[in-house]
């Protein structure tokens, strides 16, 4: 079969090489872009005069007919066509005829290729976008549900200070927010238009390229025809993005794995989230967690590869830049598996909420309050920590909890206290002195909730929008 770059080889290609470098197999995924840039292309030419526009009409027709084919999934791509560029133009050729070969005029693969990754990341980060406001509402859902649910806070995985099971809730809201602020960002880099560029240099031909781009739905075109066809910076920053995203949902996992073991038993996950074991009757594994956690190595991965790829490439194309794409689908594709189980996994979480009373019963995770009460009572912090810290070791001791201590005991370690100390300890009264804008009493807490619904809400409306720019 001849090649549509043929004219100057004298030779077949051998078999192994055109394998080797045909990125048919992957970049099949682009087909969609790829036929909605060659239209917009194809009718510039006709408006600038390039074409006439009695081919324009063939070949529009036939670019929907080729559509119409690869959705029903009715087109066989071939190695030999290398990839989805000259796999689409090859069947538009054999379709209507040697006037199909007028479409790549004034084009290049090279600025070809650039426009369909630009026009599949805009779809797919706004999609993203929209998952991550679903696992923000699931979120909002169980803080809402926990107003009043006291946990115990942790550094270092050690008792820290309690607070409320919604405030670690909204801590993940807060950090999905800027996932999504950052994607939303990055749209505004995404949504430029590099073709126009030709290979490197430009093209001879009068085209139109900001009448491609307000046909694509792209807001700026190109500045530089090099940096057109040279820049993947796009997806290296959204693989970043999506480095940081699949950063919170482990954290998330790593906590969800230890919440519902038998240790924690803070939590419990539905079963339809969880898998059991071939021999051991009794499990019940977090699998979709672990393997969300799992998954944030092949992303990370996807990131370092493509930075790697890049890092000393000349101007403008290389074979090498083909290697940006499967990194990119991959991604693609683990973010979204991962977005849509996990929105339904925390909302079908089951908060065991005697089980965190009872572990924030059985700590000393007020002893920061008491040593603040002694503060209140004019003992300099220093000296108030010195003195709670042998109240702890007396207690830890004595089998005891500061909670237990008599008020005789109280008075050894210093005449400060008074009976109003065991109403301090409690832990509502805990959680409840952190009364600071960001804090975990429960008033700030409410607040808060209500702060992230309305950004929430915005996201969404974004998200509308957005939907439709980007189809
Ligand atoms: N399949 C190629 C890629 O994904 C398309 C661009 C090819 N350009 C070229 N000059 N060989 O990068």
């Amino acid at each position: 079969m001849s090649k549509l770059w043929g004219g100057r080889f004298t030779k077949q290609t051998d078999k192994l090489v055109e394998e080797y470098t045909a990125s048919i197999s992957f970049d099949k995924e682009l087909a969609e872009e790829d036929i909605e840039g060659s239209i917009a292309h194809v009718t510039m030419l006709g408006k600038c005069g390039i074409l006439p526009l009695e081919d324009v009409d063939k070949i529009r027709d036939g670019l929907l007919a080729v559509q119409g084919m690869i959705r029903r999934g009715e087109l066989e791509y071939n190695v030999q066509n290398e990839d989805i560029h000259m796999n689409i133009e090859k069947a538009l050729i054999d379709l209507i005829g040697p006037v199909g070969g007028k479409l790549h005029t004034g084009r290049s693969r090279n600025d070809q290729v650039a426009t369909d990754m630009h026009l599949y990341l805009r779809k797919r980060v706004v999609e993203l976008v929209g998952l991550l406001i679903k696992l923000q509402e699931a979120l909002l859902e169980q803080a809402k549900q926990n107003l009043d649910t006291i946990v115990p806070g942790y550094t270092h995985l050690q008792r820290a200070q309690p607070i409320l099971f919604a405030h670690h809730m909204m801590a993940y809201v807060s950090m999905f927010q800027r996932d999504v602020e950052r994607l939303q960002d990055s749209y505004k880099r995404i949504n430029v238009l590099p073709l126009g560029a030709g290979a490197l240099a430009g093209t001879t031909f009068p085209i139109d390229r900001h009448f491609v781009a307000e046909q694509l739905g792209f807001d700026r075109v190109y500045e530089n025809s090099l940096d057109a066809v040279s820049d993947r910076d796009f997806i290296v920053e959204f693989l970043s993005h999506a480095s940081l995203i699949m950063m919170h949902l482990s954290r998330m996992c790593e906590e969800m794995v230890m919440w519902s073991s038998t240790e924690f038993a803070f939590i419990e996950l539905d079963d339809a989230f969880c898998t059991g074991s071939s021999i051991m009757p009794q499990k019940k594994n977090p699998d979709v967690a672990e393997l969300v956690r799992g998954k944030t190595g092949r992303v990370y991965g996807n990131l370092f590869g493509l930075m790697t790829v890049l890092k000393a490439l000349p101007l403008a194309y290389n074979k090498d830049m083909q290697e940006d794409k499967e990194g990119m689908l991959d991604t693609v594709n683990t973010l979204q598996g991962a977005l849509q189980l996990f929105a339904p996994m925390v909302s079908t979480m089951k908060v065991n909420k005697e089980r965190m009373r009872q572990a924030v019963n059985q700590d000393f995770s007020n002893a920061t309050d008491i040593a603040d009460y002694l503060v209140n009572k004019g003992l300099p912090f220093r000296q108030a920590h010195e003195v709670i810290g042998k109240a702890v070791l007396y207690c830890i001791q004595n089998h005891k909890y500061l909670l237990d201590l008599s008020m005789d005991e109280f008075t050894e370690f210093s005449t400060l206290f008074g009976d109003d100390i065991y109403e301090v300890l409690q832990p509502e009264h805990v959680v409840n002195a952190r009364n600071v804008y960001g804090g975990t009493a429960s008033n700030q807490v409410a607040d808060a909730v209500s702060r992230a619904e309305a950004i929430v809400r915005e996201s969404s409306d974004w998200f509308s929008l957005y939907l439709e720019k980007s189809k």
